[in-house]
């Protein structure tokens, strides 16, 4: 009999742990820490009386439906709302046989990768880029290469470069991952022209493009119409672009509701690998969800948690200019959870996080969203789920953490 270690296959034994994870549990055992570290929607937002009413009213109906298993595909009467009216407003034209209603979004990164990569296949990221598509892509074998950014988006020159010399080495390029929309974790919203030339850029090498919108509605509100905003999917006219949406950020994480909208080939596929993942994504769940948007709950809320979430980048940014705008960079965030900062030089991100928890305060580390080994100068501070109170406390410690660094 093998031992369980000698049992494990080779891709698990690859597996690798989520550096967020990692930090919150370093985070978890440090009695009064304040967390930039938990990209979490702020819980005073959830629209609990809402939710109860809906759930109340679903479980009084006594429809053994509302808590049987389910399609695969997802909740006939959820995904019909998604194809009339949010992706309709996002100006994706899709049918039935494209969308599959997925666990969360970390699922559909999942799924994705599942349906398009054999082992030792190509997945093109950004430099910086989510580091739970890392994980997802990285479990599945995929060779991860990184591809810098620039104040647009992703630089489509060392794109084209990369891609020419892959295939120049025989190797298959797969697809190109990328959060248009207020990225994590750099915050970046990716210009219309940007989208327009990466969507021919792979048309030109025929790649797919996976396009993960979880922040898509939370823009500011001060700088960015929702024009600007605008997904690839939208002008996908071949084909090629596999695009995930969630209720995480716009109504409540804890469902796990989420849902993808790709070419009907990849989704039936998906449908499929989705069976042996989990039947169907919670049934319920889906159901309250679906009563949120059909009373009109997440429309109603949208504009608020904008300005909910812009108030508390605001203050994080005044509370960094005034005690560290002169040892630290940012770019503003104009949507989306994330401020993310370039430290002053020579201060590391792994020493600063270690002194940072002295100070009771903690960040994602900078180097757990680069596939090169980079990233070491850079720090990704959360807004979205703490107080303003804490936010500024907690600028007050990261500053005396890195004063202490040097
Ligand atoms: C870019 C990105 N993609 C996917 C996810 C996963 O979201 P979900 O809660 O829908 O699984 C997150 C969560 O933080 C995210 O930031």
């Amino acid at each position: 009999m093998s031992s369980a270690r000698t049992a494990l296959s080779n891709a698990a034994l690859r597996f690798q742990e989520s550096a967020i994870r990692r930090t919150g549990i370093l985070g978890a055992a440090v009695p009064g820490l304040i967390s930039f570290a938990a990209g979490y929607p702020a819980p005073e937002m959830f629209p609990w009386a809402d939710l109860q009413a809906i759930a109340s009213d679903l479980l009084a109906r006594h429809d053994g439906n509302t808590l049987q298993y389910g399609a695969t595909r997802g909740y006939r009467p959820l995904i019909e709302h998604l194809l009339a009216h949010g992706l309709k407003d996002r100006g994706i034209s899709a049918g039935f046989e494209d969308v599959v209603i997925t666990t969360g979004s970390q699922q559909g990164l999942d799924l994705a990768g599942r349906v398009l990569i054999d082992p030792g296949d190509v997945v093109i990221v950004e430099l910086p880029t989510y580091s739970g598509a890392i994980a997802a892509f990285h479990n599945l074998q995929a060779d991860l290469v990184g591809v810098p950014q620039d104040a647009e988006g992703i630089d489509l020159v060392a794109l084209d470069a990369s891609v020419t010399r892959l295939k120049r080495e025989g190797r298959r390029v797969k697809f190109v991952y990328v959060t248009p929309n207020f990225q994590n974790p750099a915050g970046l919203l990716m210009s219309a022209a940007r989208r327009r030339d990466l969507l021919a850029a792979a048309r030109r090498h025929d790649l797919v493009i996976l396009e993960d919108d979880p922040y898509g509605s939370i823009y500011f509100e001060d700088s960015t119409r929702v024009e600007d905003t605008r997904p690839i999917k939208a002008d996908d006219a071949d084909g090629r672009v596999v695009y995930l949406g969630s209720f995480s950020k716009v109504l409540v994480p804890g469902f796990r509701v989420a849902w993808m909208v790709a070419p009907a080939a990849i989704a039936q596929k998906v449908e499929l690998a989705k069976q042996a993942a989990d039947l169907c994504s919670g049934v319920f769940d889906q159901r309250v969800v679906h009563g949120a948007l059909d009373r009109g709950v997440i429309q109603r809320i949208a504009p608020t948690l904008r300005s909910h979430y812009q108030h508390k980048r605001t203050v994080m940014e005044q509370s960094l200019q005034s005690v560290l705008g002169d040892r630290v960079t940012w770019t503003t965030p104009r949507g989306g959870f994330f401020l993310w900062i370039e430290l002053p030089a020579g201060v590391d991100d792994l020493t600063l996080f270690e002194r940072a928890l002295k100070h009771k305060v903690s960040f994602v580390i900078g180097s757990a969203f680069f596939v090169d080994g980079g990233g070491h100068q850079f720090a990704r501070l959360s807004f979205s789920g703490i107080t303003p109170e804490q936010i500024r406390e907690g600028v007050d410690r990261l500053a005396r953490a890195i004063a202490n660094n040097q």
